[in-house]
């Protein structure tokens, strides 16, 4: 079975209106509610005096249809009477200001008053429907994120710095506070970064990134405990955020949850959406080994910066298998019905403020069926991908820190780039951790786009599987720290720079949107740099400006394998051309060959996937795939078994 789903959030409408919405979701084919979630002045409306029997009523209710429950643990917004009586949880920012109660996620993770309440609450919660009928896995919080810099945490962070580096030397050391007279003489006087008068020091700001996500995690830890003791059947979760703001380290807490569960809405409404979402499946089967959930995204709304975009007919379903094909066991959606109130009371779901006679719950209706029909997809193998790109949330953040040497340095943009390229090549990619793991398997090409820190061990998995006959992609800024942000010496690009065969002397930021020809015709839009080839050879040269004639991209054979430089950030174009030709040597497939370029094919199990962005409808062999549609067909042979 594939899930079929969403938020359901009845604590916010009358009872009568529960009935109509079981009715609805049978209708629609809903098979999973995800329940709970911002609950708790509800179950707990004053401290000690809980109110379980209206979840107890929409339990049974939604069990009486055949529907299952992620249950969510309300930890994510704590009830005003808990702020008021505990202003001391409630989060600080960097300028001291300490915030109010009247949003969501104001709590400080570190506030022993916030943790024993949220045990608490969550414990009562397991006590009472853990072994409930309809409980199909725990949804711990909500997008475990908020950032708090009190005195509360600072004592937190101290003790997960004396863990770390072990003395204040090491500390002062990996930090490099001889800069700027920052020595550090006693434990008490490191403080969470705060707003300073001046540049701040970046190493400080990494490591308290790295104590904030360790520190949400102990959160989550030890919910997840309680509710495994309570029932050690139901799967537990958290809900991953994707996006431009994220607090946590991923790659990480994926070994700590039963199920990878992630969150995703695209920004662009244009066909980068498409790409987006291929991106975000890709990054998430990454962090699942493998497999995952959809746990969020908007069925009839794309949140462009700053404006509401309609979706198109189709879209959804388009949208929600791309999931699917990209190994997600199902389908879900924030939210199930529209609010009549509250921030979001614009936000999408699937019964809109206008009821189901509308495009959106149409849709979903004939969706429900379409994953019912593809329900053996839920056991099939994920996607076999043979290129992967590197994803590193401590390299993101580094490249955050103020006084790098271009404003234009975009590590998101960069990996979203690089996966794009392989996405428009029609090579299904995969997501590999350099951060967390210790080998990089059997891809044929792997991309390192804007690795900054490298461990040593990383650098050695990186040489191993060269050596072993991969190939490897390196573009600019990579290979120039070591994890604590210190500077590797002897040129760029540091870690990498014996299996590159080149080292970089100097950089030549230039504005993004700047023209830069090379000699073989590839274009970059920012960045050159001065390389020395030191074994590589050269595969193109800076056509002109300030380092025309040196090598703008080179390729070295290392072991049975070969490391490739760019030292420039390509076009999207460029990129891709140059990708794709590294995966040729590397032997690297594409789903099917001869799609026409609007077609996107994606193969899970025995199914292929066949998704048309374009505005015509598109042939594929003995399949036509409407403009906007999708046509699901056994990999091996025979005609569509589903349709979108
Ligand atoms: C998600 C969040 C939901 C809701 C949604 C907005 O990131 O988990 O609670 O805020 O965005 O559509
Ligand atoms: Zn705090």
């Amino acid at each position: 079975m594939l899930f079929f789903g969403g938020d359901y959030n009845p604590e916010q409408w009358p009872e009568e209106v529960w009935a109509e919405d079981v009715a609805l979701m049978r209708r629609a084919g809903v098979n999973i509610a995800t329940v709970g979630v911002f609950s708790w002045s509800n179950l707990e409306p004053e401290r000690g005096r809980y109110e379980f029997g209206w979840l107890d009523r929409v339990l049974d209710l939604l069990h009486a249809g055949g529907i299952k429950v992620a249950l969510a643990t309300p930890t994510a917004s704590p009830p005003p009477w808990f702020s008021l009586a505990h202003p001391e949880a409630l989060p600080v920012n960097a300028d001291g200001v300490r915030l109010t109660h009247g949003s969501r996620d104001t709590y400080c993770v570190s506030s022993p008053a916030y943790r024993a309440a949220a045990r608490e609450i969550a414990g009562r919660l397991a006590e009472r429907y853990a072994h409930h009928p309809a409980l199909a896995m725990w949804h711990v919080h909500n997008e475990y994120g908020t950032d708090c810099r009190c005195d509360v945490t600072a004592a937190a962070f101290r003790t997960w710095l004396r863990k770390k580096h072990g003395d204040l030397d090491a500390l002062n050391e990996a930090w490099t506070t001889a800069f700027w007279s920052q020595r550090y003489s006693a434990w008490e006087q490191i403080m969470p970064p705060r707003t300073t008068q001046y540049l701040s020091n970046p190493a400080h700001a990494l490591d308290f990134r790295r104590f904030l996500s360790d520190e949400l995690l102990g959160g989550f830890v030890e919910q997840r405990d309680l509710l495994r003791a309570a029932n050690p059947e139901v799967p537990v979760t958290t809900n991953f955020v994707q996006g431009g703001w994220v607090s946590v380290d991923h790659a990480r807490w994926a070994e700590e949850v039963d199920i990878v569960a992630v969150d995703h809405y695209p920004d662009d409404a244009g066909p980068g959406a498409e790409e987006e979402t291929a991106f975000a499946a890709d990054l998430a089967r990454g962090w699942g080994g493998g497999s995952w959930l959809l746990m969020e995204t908007g069925p009839n709304l794309i949140y462009t910066r700053g404006r509401m975009h309609a979706k198109e007919p189709g879209r959804l379903t388009a949208h929600s298998l791309s999931y699917v094909a990209r190994g997600s066991s199902g389908a879900m959606y924030f939210q199930w019905r529209q609010p009549r109130g509250g921030a979001e009371l614009f936000h999408s779901a699937l019964v809109p403020h206008a009821g189901p006679d509308t495009p959106v719950f149409r849709e979903a209706v004939a969706l429900g069926r379409t994953l019912r029909n593809l329900s053996e997809v839920a056991t099939a193998d994920p996607p076999a991908a043979s290129v992967a790109v590197t994803w590193d949330a401590p390299s993101w953040w580094a490249l955050q820190a103020p006084g790098l040497p271009s404003k234009d340095i975009d590590y998101l943009g960069a990996v979203r780039q690089a996966h794009r390229a392989l996405f428009r090549a029609k090579l299904q990619t995969d997501f590999v951790f350099p951060g967390v793991a210790t080998g990089f398997g059997d891809y044929a090409m792997i991309v390192v786009p804007h690795l900054y820190l490298v461990s040593d061990e990383a650098a050695a998995a990186f040489r191993d599987y060269v050596a072993a006959g991969g190939h490897l992609v390196v573009t600019y800024l990579s290979g120039i720290a070591e994890p604590d942000t210190r500077i590797r010496l002897g040129g760029y690009p540091g870690a990498f720079r014996e299996i590159l065969g080149v080292r970089v002397v100097e950089w030549h930021p230039q504005p993004s949107g700047t023209t830069i020809t090379l000699d073989d015709g590839l274009t970059a839009d920012r960045w050159i740099e001065r390389v020395e080839t030191a074994g590589a050879e050269t595969i193109s040269l800076y056509a002109g400006g300030p380092l025309a004639g040196a090598p703008a991209v080179t390729r070295n054979r290392y072991g049975s394998g070969s490391a490739w430089y760019v030292s420039t950030g390509l076009t999207d174009d460029s990129l891709q051309t140059l990708l794709s030709r590294v995966a040729r040597e590397a032997g690297a497939e594409p789903v099917l060959t001869g799609l026409p370029p609007e077609v996107e094919a994606v193969r899970r199990g025995d199914l292929l996937f066949l998704f048309n962005h374009g505005s015509v409808p598109a042939d594929v062999g003995d399949v036509v795939v409407p403009a906007g549609g999708v046509r699901i067909r056994s990999a091996v042979e025979g005609p569509a078994v589903g349709r979108g």
